[in-house]
């Protein structure tokens, strides 16, 4: 195991959409995920429900998912809103950077919507990965709480860092979380947040590292 510095950890970080076939360990994934329980949250509540999927039930969540998006199923009912139905400046123009860097990398057009549908649709596959992570929270929590699962979910991509591994979070899967559900079974109350592939990087795979808006567009100092 290699001990990352944070800064490194932070900044090697990135939503890898290609991994080998290498297996995890499963003693990496419960020291990673030992380590992550530490995360903080409003009153200790801890309100992240995570499922580790691996081996067979990985697969077969890979195949059913598979099989919806070949026959043209329709997406589950939304229990949330991944994003408002429209989106103000600068996000608008945030996500449209996003969608030039993650589609022009796979040369893939602004305009080509089916190109980018097959390329989105390697979310089913977890881009390879031999392991997945799936983050439910209790349906009668509110948005503090699901602040707590982000700061828990990136807590475990830093600690995947340190284990020579990446991840790759995946809102998508909660279109289909009706399937996810048939492998996982939750119980009852539970929302699916949102899935993270985990594994070892495919090197060969080209991509575009994200850019981040300039710091004052998002950080203020107030000083004296
Ligand atoms: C909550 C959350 C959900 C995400 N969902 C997806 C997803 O479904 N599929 C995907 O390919 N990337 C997904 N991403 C990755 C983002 O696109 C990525 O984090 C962002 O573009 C910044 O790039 P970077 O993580 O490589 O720095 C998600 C990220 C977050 C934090």
């Amino acid at each position: 195991m290699s001990i990352l510095d944070v800064y490194e950890a932070v900044t090697s970080r990135r939503a890898v959409r290609g991994f080998t076939d290498k297996l995890v360990p499963r003693e990496v994934l419960e020291r990673v995920l030992s380590a992550a329980a530490w995360s903080p949250s409003g009153s200790n509540l801890q309100p992240w429900h995570a499922y580790v999927l691996t081996g067979e039930p990985l697969a077969e969540l890979k195949k059913r998912a598979g099989k919806r998006v070949a026959t043209g199923d329709t997406w589950d009912e939304r229990e949330y809103d991944m994003y408002p139905s429209v989106l103000k400046s600068p996000y608008h123009e945030r996500r449209s950077a996003f969608g030039q860097e993650r589609y022009g990398a796979l040369g893939i057009s602004r305009e080509d919507w089916e190109a980018r549908q097959r390329a989105a649709s390697a979310n089913w596959d977890c881009f390879g990965a031999p392991a997945a992570l799936f983050c439910y929270i209790d349906r009668d929590l509110g948005l503090p709480q699901w602040s707590d699962l982000g700061m828990y979910l990136q807590t475990v991509m830093l600690l995947l860092r340190a284990e020579g591994l990446h991840s790759c979070p995946q809102m998508a899967w909660s279109v289909y979380r009706k399937t996810v559900a048939e492998v996982v079974s939750p119980p009852d109350g539970l929302i699916l947040f949102c899935g993270m592939s985990i594994g070892f990087e495919d090197v060969t795979m080209d991509y575009i590292r994200t850019g981040r808006a300039p710091l004052h567009e998002t950080v203020t100092f107030v000083e004296g």
